[in-house]
């Protein structure tokens, strides 16, 4: 990430007062949410670290696939809606301030709230007590009334809430003006006001607790990381007794409506899913024992495609290609894709292994498709690109654990 100063075309005079700001506006949570609030007419400053990221929003590129949001940047940048800055001193002085940074767990997979109180301490000086400070971010249980206590230690009366981001990723747009905005408020004063902020653009408003509000948004997505582990784990089933779980699940779900929510196989992945079912798993002092199974199954599941490849080939001298190494389909984001985790475990043991995505501008070792279907051994698909559905394959073997392509020469 840059931290450098803006280039001065690109740096804003902080003189002008936004309706409000989005600390890590430049972000994936950020610009949809910047743009939402902008399309309603609201000035908004896009306060972010990441000047690259700023000065391509500038410019009217998104750093980034987000659908539908190209148009409503053009119109933000027209109307002269959105002020662009990059330190904390140049946050708006008045209007409320949503952060929307990252919260990741560490390498022991443990929560870190020294991120969010770093950055709420870099903005105290330049926020005033009437400025309601929205956190968005998602966060370990407690952190909301941690923060206002924090604020409270240091003589501080900020209004403190927590309104979660509920978007998938890449469609916040359309979501968010869709969805039902959950909001919460250490004071009901606070909750009010994030209410009021939040009416503009969602088309209803659901209050809990902060920590309710914090553990609805866990809860969601451990939700969904499990829904994709038994999933898996049922594939990985059906495989050992060598059957086609695709067939089955299809007749499962066939006009019954209790199956109709069952996912498709895959690798489940991304920067939300499992971190967030880790920092449940981290609360519950490691006793969310499905939570972890689902990490052992979602995560284990490309180790044990590379096993059952290696008990059937001689990999060694074998290129095995990656189709799609973005996290999930139609966007560009590879964090914490398992195409990754595929790459790492066969370049141990394949001869050589070559990697492509139609979308993933971020990573200088891809190749075009044409040049990995034609010079490899054998193929997975990592990621159901749409346009990898009708691909001709050239009847290269292919694992296909999604279920995705038709008339291929599929493996196991
Ligand atoms: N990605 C999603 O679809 C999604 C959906 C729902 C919730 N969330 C949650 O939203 C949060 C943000 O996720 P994201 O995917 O948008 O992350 P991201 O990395 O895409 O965006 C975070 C942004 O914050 C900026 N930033 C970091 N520290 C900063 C600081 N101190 N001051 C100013 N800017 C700063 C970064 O430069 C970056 O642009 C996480 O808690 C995540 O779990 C993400």
């Amino acid at each position: 990430m840059t931290t450098v100063d803006l280039p001065e075309k690109t740096r804003e005079s902080t003189s002008r007062i936004a309706d409000l700001t989005v600390v890590g506006g430049a972000g994936h949570v950020g610009i949809p949410l910047v743009l939402s609030f902008a399309a309603k007419g609201l000035t908004v400053n896009v306060n972010d670290l990441n000047t690259d990221s700023l000065a391509a929003l500038k410019a009217g590129r998104l750093p980034f696939i987000e659908y539908g949001a190209e148009e409503l940047l053009t119109n933000a940048l027209r109307d002269n809606r959105l002020i662009f800055t990059n330190k904390p001193s140049d946050i708006s002085p008045s209007g409320p301030v949503v952060v929307t940074i990252g919260t990741p767990v560490d390498e022991f997979l443990n929560p870190e709230r020294h991120v969010v109180e770093k950055c709420i301490d870099q903005l105290l000086p330049h926020l005033n007590d009437d400025q309601l400070l929205v956190l968005r971010s998602t966060l370990y249980p407690g952190t909301t009334d941690w923060i206002h206590e924090h604020l409270s230690r240091k003589n501080r009366s900020l209004p403190v809430a927590f309104c979660p981001e509920r978007i998938v990723q890449g469609y916040g747009v359309e979501e968010l003006a869709q969805m039902p905005q959950i909001i919460s408020g250490t004071t009901p004063e606070a909750a009010e006001q994030a209410a009021a902020l939040f009416r503009h653009i969602a088309p209803e408003i659901v209050t809990l607790s902060p920590i309710e509000a914090e553990f609805a948004k866990l809860f969601g997505n451990a939700y969904r990381y499990v829904e994709f582990a038994v999933t898996n784990q049922f594939y990985l089933i059906a495989k050992s007794a060598g059957l086609d779980y695709q067939r089955i699940l299809q007749a499962m779900k066939y006009n019954y409506p209790r199956a109709r929510n069952i996912p498709k196989p895959g690798y489940a992945a991304g920067p939300c899913l499992m971190k967030d079912t880790m920092q449940l798993t981290a609360f519950a002092r490691n006793e969310f024992s499905l939570g972890n199974a689902a990490m052992l199954v979602n995560e284990g599941l490309p180790l044990h495609i590379v096993s059952d490849l290696r008990r059937r080939y001689d990999l060694n001298k074998m290129t095995v290609g990656l189709l799609g190494m973005a996290f999930k389909s139609e966007i560009d984001d590879v964090r914490a894709s398992l195409s990754y985790k595929f790459k790492k475990v066969l370049n141990g043991f394949a001869r050589e292994v070559l990697t492509t995505d139609p979308f993933v501008t971020v990573d200088p070792d891809l190749l075009p498709v044409d040049e990995v279907i034609a010079r490899s051994d054998i193929l997975i698909l990592c990621t159901p690109h749409r346009s990898y559905k009708t691909i001709d394959l050239r009847g290269k073997p292919v694992v296909d654990v999604w279920g995705l392509l038709e008339n291929a020469n599929l493996v196991g």
